[in-house]
This record gives C-alpha cells, sequence and structure tokens, in this order.
C-alpha cells in the first residue's frame, strides 16, 4: 500500500482489491448519484477503479482511495483528475485538474471531504500545479459548500455535455483555485 496524503483523520491511498465491493457499491447508489445522469453498473465501477490505480500509479496524482486512520475503514475517494483538451468538454482553459470527491453516505457531514480535499490541494500545490478547477451540478450544494470552504471560487456556468437540453443536472457550475497564491 502506497500512502500519498495523510491527514488528522484519513489517509488518501492507492486502491486495493477490498476497496472494489464498497466502490461499486456506493456508485450503484441512488443517493450518492443523486447528481449524476446515471447509477454505474459494477463492471463499469471495476474498470474505473484499475484506472484510477493505474493513473495514481503512473502520476503519483489522481484520485485517490480514502480511509479512516482510526478503523482502516475505506470511505470513498478524494483527488485529481486530468482533463485533457480532447475530451467531451469545451472549456477555453483545457487541459487542466479537476479536483473531485465522491464518498459512502454513512459518513457524510462530518467534514471529510473537507479536510481531504484541503490536503490535496496542499499535495497539488507541493509538485507545482499553478490551478485546480472543480465542477458539479448546480443543484449539488454539499459539493458546492465543500468547493467553497477549502478556497475555491465560483468561476461560471455550463452545460454538461451529453445531456438532452432539458435534463434536470444539464445546468453545471465550475469553480477554480489558483494555487500561485
Ligand atoms: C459531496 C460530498 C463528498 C461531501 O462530503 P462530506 O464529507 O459530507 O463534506 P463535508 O462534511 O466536508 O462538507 C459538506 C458541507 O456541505 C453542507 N451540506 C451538506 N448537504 C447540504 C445541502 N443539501 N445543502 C447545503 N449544504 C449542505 C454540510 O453542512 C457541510 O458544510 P458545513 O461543514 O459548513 O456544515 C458527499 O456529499 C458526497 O459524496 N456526495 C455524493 C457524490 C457527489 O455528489 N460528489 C461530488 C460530485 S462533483
Amino acid at each position: 500500500m502506497t500512502v500519498y496524503i495523510e491527514t488528522e483523520r484519513l489517509r488518501l491511498r492507492d486502491w486495493r482489491e477490498e476497496d472494489l465491493l464498497p466502490f461499486q457499491q456506493m456508485n450503484a447508489n441512488r443517493q450518492v448519484r443523486r447528481y449524476f445522469p446515471s447509477l454505474l453498473s459494477y463492471k463499469r465501477s471495476e474498470y474505473d477503479m484499475m484506472k484510477m490505480n493505474e493513473v495514481i500509479q503512473a502520476h503519483d496524482i489522481g484520485l485517490f482511495a480514502v480511509e479512516l486512520k482510526e478503523t482502516s475503514g475505506w470511505l470513498g475517494f478524494i483527488g485529481l483528475n486530468y482533463v485533457p483538451e480532447e475530451s467531451k468538454y469545451t472549456f477555453a482553459e483545457l487541459p487542466f485538474y479537476e479536483i473531485g470527491w465522491r464518498l459512502i453516505p454513512e459518513v457524510w457531514g462530518n467534514g471529510f471531504a473537507t479536510e481531504g480535499a484541503t490536503a490535496v490541494l496542499n499535495y497539488a500545490k507541493d509538485l507545482g500545479l499553478e490551478e485546480v478547477y472543480a465542477f458539479t451540478s448546480e443543484n449539488n450544494e454539499a459539493s458546492r459548500k465543500v468547493m467553497e470552504k477549502i478556497g475555491m471560487k465560483h468561476f461560471d456556468y455550463f452545460e454538461y455535455p451529453d445531456l438532452s437540453k432539458y435534463h434536470p443536472l444539464k445546468r453545471h457550475v465550475r469553480y477554480y483555485k489558483d494555487l500561485k497564491r
């Protein structure tokens, strides 16, 4: 196991085989996926977990598995996702790193996302990253709150690709953090 970031209560590390089932269950949970267009199949989650681990191992940066130090229990993920120039997005600022998080509902509201994401921003800064973006559905209040609590500023609104014009999640919001300051 490689631990990349440690905070007071959390370890952000690479992924382990035993994370797979809880990761699959989290991605198939309607409450967790409320602000996403669909649930994820177990097969898709397996693929995503493998990819996240490959990226972490190759670049030391990525979407890290999060575990609670006190119990070693798996809580979800927090980290950075590289959004390349050739992607479904049309942002003028591409490529960039996006910070993101997804935790199991049992632990929401304890400040874990804020704690982990703050440490990820410091880690990104130490690695020389100059800026980070974040985005979510406009009405995902919890996620927006985390963005604000870690010092990100509202940047713009955009229409999420792949969704029909009238889809309730169509309107997204983007936040930004300048790591040079
Ligand atoms: C977003 C998420 C990671 C937040 O995790 P968390 O550990 O509960 O976050 P924190 O406790 O650090 O902070 C959440 C903040 O949002 C607030 N919040 C939670 N639900 C809220 C709501 N419906 N409306 C307004 N604020 C809300 C909390 O009160 C807290 O703020 P506070 O500390 O000032 O009280 C978690 O809700 C989650 O995994 N959601 C599902 C996946 C998801 O939507 N990911 C983001 C996609 S971009």
